[in-house]
């Protein structure tokens, strides 16, 4: 075992104290593995201020495992796939500075607004400030989805956003009625704008809707829009301290949400990150367009040209590659004594694991992968995701491969 990896194993006491350890082999490249609980969902509940469902995120325990391990206040947190951005809220709740990137636009929309918390009694003002036009019409049909006047509410909501937006930007009120609102549009309760559908990262077509509806023989009712959007904006808070709201709106002032592909990140100085935690997509397992037409539609962003710039790799050599470049841009901007946390899946019924496709190619680009650290914890309903492997003997398990750059 390296003199790095030892001495940060025997920091953590955890670590010392819980896991199994054995040597993975991948090709010519050892790596010590542990096996542990490290933790788990019990163990700490993680702030509500995460609870934005999107496809395949992780868990917030798994990024604040390794933000409270390998760095301090102030250090410099990246994600470079940061999806509903788990890290780097994670990070600023812990008082380190961020760095976000994800290719798909929506990320931005649904991490930074929630940097900066609002005062409840403004936000119902601005609300309400809002008019309803009734003479507003939507660009598709979305009847299947939602009630008359539902609708008539979120098409003037997109109006007002879109306007602000184009006219004087979007102040922090704004931003975070736009993220709830666009984790609203749809969902399976009540708490959603819509009729009973699938829940929220899982946006059906209208024709499936349709069928969905004959099938539960439903038609859309009223939902009020504002109320449900006030709803969820306290319970997004609500678990928040006052230390962490300060925290948020502290790190705010230097965080960055980037829009890039996570290959070409040059706005990024070099050596200037210290840890990065990052659970990638694997082959083609996005379906953005079917994923998110309904968000970007909200947004005014344009779902087909996004989907038709993110290049999904269609089989393994494609995405060795890419996450060779991947590799190349996260060793230029790690500082020299910084970590990446990687996180791994099972894909294929198990016929591929990430990991021995990624410790060569963390290698190839400069780094030292130290460990492979397998997280095994009690079964819980809500880690049943993509990336996340849940066992028939009732465990979740969560693999990271530890690189350094030295
Ligand atoms: C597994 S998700 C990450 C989820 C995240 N850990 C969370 O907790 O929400 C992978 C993310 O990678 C993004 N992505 C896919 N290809 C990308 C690329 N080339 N560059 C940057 N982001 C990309 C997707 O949009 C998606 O948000």
């Amino acid at each position: 075992m390296s003199q790095v990896i030892f001495d940060q194993i025997s920091r953590n006491s955890l670590i010392r104290r819980q896991s199994k350890k054995d040597v993975y082999r991948v090709g010519n490249y050892s790596v010590n593995r542990y096996i542990g609980e490290f933790w788990t969902s019990k163990q700490r509940q993680s702030s509500s201020i995460h609870e934005v469902s999107y496809r395949a995120c992780f868990k917030a325990e798994l990024p604040r495992f390794f933000i409270e391990w390998m760095t301090k206040p102030n250090d410099v947190v990246y994600d470079p796939f940061s999806g509903r951005c788990t890290t780097v809220l994670e990070a600023a709740l812990l008082g380190r500075k961020i760095i976000a990137n994800d290719i798909n636009p929506l990320s931005r929309i649904l991490g930074e607004a929630r940097l900066r918390t609002p005062n409840l009694d403004k936000l119902k003002e601005r609300l309400y400030k809002i008019r309803n036009d009734k003479s507003l019409k939507p660009d598709i049909d979305l009847s299947m989805f939602y009630h008359k006047d539902t609708l008539v509410e979120i098409l003037s909501l997109r109006k007002y956003l879109l306007n602000r937006k184009r006219e004087n930007g979007l102040d922090e009120l704004d931003r975070w009625i736009q993220m709830v609102a666009t984790n609203r549009l749809t969902g399976h309760s009540k708490g959603f704008f819509s009729v009973y559908t699938l829940p929220p990262n899982q946006a059906v077509s209208p024709q499936s809707q349709i069928r969905i509806n004959k099938k539960l023989n439903q038609k859309p009712e009223y939902r009020n829009v504002r109320e449900i959007i006030l709803k969820k904006s306290k319970s997004l808070i609500r678990t928040l301290t006052k230390e962490q709201l300060s925290s948020l709106w502290t790190v705010s002032r230097t965080a960055r949400f980037l829009n890039c592909d996570a290959q070409l990140t040059g706005a990024i100085k070099s050596n200037s990150v210290e840890l990065t935690i990052t659970s990638p997509h694997f082959l083609n397992t996005i379906d953005y367009y079917g994923d998110n037409w309904l968000r970007c539609w909200f947004n005014g962003i344009d779902a087909k040209a996004v989907a038709n710039s993110i290049k999904t790799s269609k089989n393994v050599e494609d995405w060795n590659n890419m996450m060779l470049n991947v590799f190349k841009e996260l060793y230029r901007v790690t500082k020299n004594g910084g970590w990446v946390a990687f996180e791994v899946g099972e894909i294929r019924n198990k016929t591929i694991k990430m990991e021995d496709l990624i410790i060569p190619i963390g290698n190839n680009a400069g780094f030292k992968s130290e460990a492979l650290l397998i997280n095994k914890q009690k079964f819980t309903k809500t880690a049943n995701i993509w990336g996340v492997e849940n066992n028939k003997d009732g465990t979740n398990s969560n693999r990271i491969v530890l690189f350094y750059k030295q």
